[in-house]
């Protein structure tokens, strides 16, 4: 694995525990074992399910005199370590085992955890059992001249989340903003703003409608398409005037594309397109010289090592294209950054491409290293944005959307809806900032929370929801836990061990869901899948309102107990939407 799971991953622990146990019990069938959580939480909390299998593999071998899978399940049990976490699993129908999670475990992890009770020290990872690896994350990545859509936003949104994550376990993390700063258009859009605006143009309104016109004119008129075919030549070639006028021409989309990264809080560096300009022809040569790119039909191609297209590395007018670009970048970010893993965020439809630029990329041996681990390479794409309509996402009049006002709805509309309700003690500049971390965290999270691969409806209404699963559903959870916390007068620094024991099932069940915060981490990293963290961070909200409605807290006799629970979940909500980049509020 690229990075090392969690201490406390609990799943992680136990499976170990359940492959010793097998390697045991049965060293000539020994395979990777699997565990699983219970779907049936009377039985116990997590179940081993694979004695029924292993029974089938020891029968036909033979040799071996167990007569059912319960037997095989019985002598794996027989063959499990002494260890903190459970005492007596137990074997339900054909062979499964299930084990419960001691209470005293639980409860103990989580004052240690949470440094209740017993400060220790921090945890450090030492630099002898952590290889601390270098990921770069390659995300966002609007064009220059063009609209910033919402398959930028999704791609912003995803990329930050798993970022985050990546920085959350302290591994150095190199966000990198591909930005569409290069290729042919510019040539038509230099000369189109020679031609008509004195070169330059200061809004990002007027840039857009510009490469419009631009491009109209492109195709209409043969002289303009050889004029602005010889601007892009004058430009690749350093042509100071061309330079000047293509640099203006990034400076305002970069000014509009700043303008979203603040109102999302996103941090990224912008590594555009034309950085690679110069290392094209000397991969190109590299990848001929390997045999891996071929010339075809004019063109310099490379037919991948599975069916499809090939992929078009310098067109048959000599021009290089974005897959150009993305061979000289994957390169350089192996080779010069020195990463072990490559990470790009885009849309699902650019699959096919990158699967031919890993394959290139694989075949031409740089992704070997000496003593690390080779390098790893990971497309996260996701599924396209779509209106109510069940069609692309666009305005009423078929435009597309743009993302400035797509963010300040979502802001108005919390603000409307906090101000109709006039019951929050907030005044009126509180309203406006908790509004905005409503609405923007809504927009986060219904990108985030959507399984990657499939579309997904874009829809206020849905979005801005109470009660379904929203980021305004979780945000109420935390206020309501943040405000018990304001209320009680108990200092947890002060509880003992003694004093935290769960009484109601619901106890149970929310601090054990607490503990599962460190594997659902790992599991969501390890997958790229920022979606497991929602669905963690909704379960736990659900468990806290099942607490939080059956048990008393404040003045029961079991406050310091509960004062803790509220106190490690509180903890973990805010460690959840730190990950999904949203700004918790403490105050509704
Ligand atoms: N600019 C591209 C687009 O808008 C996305 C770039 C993604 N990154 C990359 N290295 N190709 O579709």
């Amino acid at each position: 694995a690229l990075f090392k799971f969690e201490e406390d991953n609990l799943k992680a622990s136990l499976k170990s525990l359940f492959t010793q146990a097998v390697q045991a019990a049965y060293p000539e069938n020994f395979k990777e074992v699997s565990l699983n959580e219970c779907a049936n939480s009377g039985l116990g909390d997590y179940q081993f399910n694979d004695a029924m299998h292993l029974f089938s593999v020891v029968r036909e071998v033979g040799g071996c005199d167990v007569k059912s899978p319960r037997e095989v399940a019985q002598n794996i049990i027989n063959m499990l370590p002494v260890n903190p976490f459970f005492e007596n699993p137990s074997i339900a129908g054909p062979g499964f085992i299930n084990v419960k999670i001691s209470d005293s475990y639980i409860s103990s992890k989580i004052l240690q955890n949470f440094n209740i009770c017993e400060p220790r020290e921090r945890r450090v990872n030492t630099a002898e059992n952590v290889n601390y690896p270098r990921v770069i994350v390659d995300f966002s990545s609007p064009n220059i001249a063009k609209e910033m859509h919402v398959g930028h936003l999704r791609s912003t949104i995803i990329g930050d989340s798993i970022c985050r994550m990546l920085e959350y376990k302290n591994i150095e993390t190199l966000r990198l903003n591909h930005v569409g700063d290069w290729g042919t258009q510019f040539g038509m859009l230099i000369e189109y703003l020679n031609d008509e605006h004195d070169d330059f143009v200061d809004t990002i309104g007027d840039l857009q409608s510009c490469y419009k016109l631009a491009k109209k004119r492109f195709d209409e008129d043969t002289e303009f398409k050889i004029r602005s075919q010889a601007a892009v030549v004058k430009l690749q070639a350093g042509d100071p005037k061309m330079l000047e006028i293509w640099e203006n021409v990034c400076q305002t989309s970069r000014n509009e594309f700043e303008t979203i990264y603040e109102a999302l809080n996103v941090r990224i560096s912008e590594r555009g397109e034309s950085f690679y300009n110069l290392m094209i022809s000397g991969i190109l040569e590299e990848l001929e010289q390997k045999n891996i790119a071929v010339k075809s039909e004019g063109a310099l191609c490379i037919f991948s090592s599975f069916e499809g297209t090939p992929l078009i590395c310098r067109k048959s007018d000599g021009g290089y294209n974005y897959a150009s670009t993305d061979l000289a970048a994957i390169n350089h970010r192996i080779k010069y950054e020195k990463a072990d893993w490559v990470i790009y965020v885009t849309d699902s439809g650019q699959k096919k491409h990158f699967a031919g630029i890993f394959d290139a990329t694989e075949r031409a041996g740089w992704l070997e290293r000496c003593e690390k681990s080779d390098v790893r390479l990971s497309h996260v794409g996701f599924g396209l944005v779509m209106g109510e309509d069940g069609k692309r996402f666009r305005t009423r009049s078929g435009e597309v959307i743009r993302l400035k006002e797509l963010l300040s709805e979502a802001e108005s509309r919390c603000y409307d809806e906090l101000k109709n309700r006039g019951t929050s003690g907030l005044s009126e500049i509180e309203m406006k900032q908790t509004a905005r971390k409503l609405g923007i965290g809504a927009i986060k999270y219904a990108d985030l929370q959507n399984n990657l691969s499939t579309n997904y409806v874009f829809s206020f209404d849905r979005m801005l929801d109470l009660k379904g699963n929203t980021a305004i559903y979780l945000q109420y959870a935390h206020v309501r836990v943040s405000a018990v916390l304001d209320k009680t007068q108990i200092d947890v620094q002060n509880v003992t061990p003694q004093e935290f024991r769960f009484k109601a099932k619901e106890e149970r069940a929310l601090a054990l869901h607490i503990l599962k915060f460190a594997e659902s981490l790992d599991s969501s990293l390890q997958d790229l899948m920022p979606s497991r963290i929602c669905d963690y961070l909704y379960t736990l909200s659900s468990l806290f309102n099942d607490f939080y409605g059956s048990c008393k807290v404040i003045g029961d006799d079991n406050e310091e107990s509960r004062i803790i629970l509220c106190h490690a979940t509180a903890s973990v909500m805010r460690r959840c939407f730190f990950i999904l980049g949203i700004d918790p509020v403490y105050k509704l």
